[in-house]
């Protein structure tokens, strides 16, 4: 990793604590960004701002916050901009799925989805553009990042929630990159397949529950032999490569993109 590649760069990545956000922020840093790490277990979130201060290249702050509070979104873009002077980037990686089959779907089981993937992007994707209007034009692009997902192009039987939520990431990107020109931000992002993280443990666990699977561990055997070109699953290391991309400036004159690495599932 070039340890100036970053350097200047100041970026909030929410749902940082752990998964692959805490990956990225490691990542970030250790090439001279300074982050900060959303979350709402601050616990965590402060302890990965720990081991990367410790690192001794980007800083790192964490910040409590429920990424489906405006307020919440506008306080950490605050946090960003009194710790490190400015913000150049946003990474809006918080996400949960809870699978159901479409029969079962509730209004909690949807709103609890649709507001911490969908809504909260376009409220963190608002405050933080909001400041950087407020900061004017630099001459690199600002640029927000969203997360997606295979979901986010792909119908699944036993996730129509998330997958709506996802296509919903899809196209804050490709709106956001239209509506956010005009003031140098670049909107783009990227849509994993199947990551081991603490997010997937749980869903493996969840779609026994709900009569999917029948064995923990099948899910990702299934995903693997029917539907993957490159036959294993991925981790957060095989996430970092794309997301540092998007922050850096090698991505300037890209813009409305979401890039899929999910080991070839989709390829459109
Ligand atoms: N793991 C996968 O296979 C996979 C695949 C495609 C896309 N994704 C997406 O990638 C992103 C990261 O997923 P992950 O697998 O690293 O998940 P994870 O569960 O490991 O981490 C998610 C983090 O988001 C935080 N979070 C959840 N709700 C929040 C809220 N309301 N406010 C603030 N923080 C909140 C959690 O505390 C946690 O630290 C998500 O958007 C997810 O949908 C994951």
């Amino acid at each position: 990793m070039d340890p100036e590649r970053l350097k200047g760069k100041n970026i909030l990545i929410t749902g940082a604590a752990r998964g692959m956000g805490a990956a990225n922020a490691e990542a970030f840093s250790a090439q001279g960004a300074n982050v900060t790490l959303g979350d709402l277990d601050e616990g965590a979130a402060q302890e990965v701002a720990d081991r990367i201060n410790g690192a001794g290249n980007g800083r790192a702050i964490a910040v409590k916050m429920d990424v489906t509070k405006r307020a919440d979104n506008a306080a950490a873009v605050a946090a960003t901009v009194e710790a490190f002077g400015s913000i150049n980037v946003g990474l809006f990686n918080a996400g949960l799925n809870k699978p159901r089959f479409f029969m079962d779907i509730d209004e909690d089981n949807w709103d609890m989805i649709m507001s911490v993937n969908t809504k909260a992007m376009w409220l963190g994707m608002q405050e933080t553009a909001r400041q950087m209007i407020a900061q004017g034009p630099q001459d690199k692009p600002y640029k927000l990042i969203n997360v997606g997902s295979i979901a986010s192009r792909k119908p699944l039987v036993d996730v129509t929630v998330y997958c709506t939520s996802k296509y919903g990431c899809l196209a804050l990107t490709e709106c956001g990159a239209l509506g956010l020109a005009e003031h140098n931000i670049t909107v783009n992002g990227y849509a994993p397949g199947v990551v081991v993280t603490p997010l997937w443990e749980q869903l493996d666990k969840d779609l026994v529950e709900i009569g999917f699977k029948e064995r923990e561990g099948q899910a990702y055997d299934d995903i693997v032999e029917n539907n993957l070109v490159i036959k294993r699953v991925s981790y957060p290391k095989d996430i970092i490569g794309t997301a540092s991309f998007l922050a850096s400036d090698d991505s300037d004159y890209m813009t409305g993109q979401m890039i899929s690495i999910d080991g070839g599932w989709v390829t459109k």
